[in-house]
């Protein structure tokens, strides 16, 4: 079955654009995309240092561009996915009266990780720490959608 998955972060260059190319990488039959959000980086590629960390681990994400999450989203997606508890908080305050589509922390699909966040690499820059974060639970998000 195909899903349309959105990932959501503060800047969408570096944590959801990643997510975004880890998961289609695994599960291209998905309709995915991903947004911010802030408005900081509408129109930008992924941050450098993230395409090159992704891009060692055979993940593209040169083709992805920064947009700003919408209510309308609430509409054109199944699942929506935030990266830390600040994500939901500013999704949920845009959710249009009525509306039940699910939006979830992406670590919630990886409970063994031990993290109940992707900490933002663009302050840590622990990009390959995120990557690791992001590729097991984008294969934890697979596993729940198939079952
Ligand atoms: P992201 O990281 O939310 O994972 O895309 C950030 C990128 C840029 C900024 C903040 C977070 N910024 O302040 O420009």
């Amino acid at each position: 079955m195909t899903h349309r998955i959105l990932f959501v972060c503060l800047g969408n260059i570096c944590r959801s654009p990643a997510a975004e190319g880890a998961f289609r990488a695994r599960a291209p039959h998905h309709a995915t995309d991903s947004a911010g959000t802030s408005g900081w980086h509408i129109g930008d590629p992924p941050y450098g240092p993230m395409q090159m960390a992704a891009l060692s681990r055979g993940i593209k994400l040169d083709d992805l561009r920064a947009r700003q999450f919408v209510p309308a989203d609430f509409d054109r997606f199944d699942l929506i996915i935030g990266m830390d508890a600040d994500n939901l908080a500013d999704i949920e305050a845009l959710r249009p009266a009525g509306n039940e589509t699910p939006v979830r922390l992406l670590t919630d699909f990886a409970p063994h990780i031990g993290t109940d966040h992707v900490p933002d690499p663009y302050y840590t820059r622990d990009f390959d720490g995120a990557l690791d974060l992001i590729e097991a639970a984008v294969e934890g998000l697979d596993t729940h959608l198939r079952s």
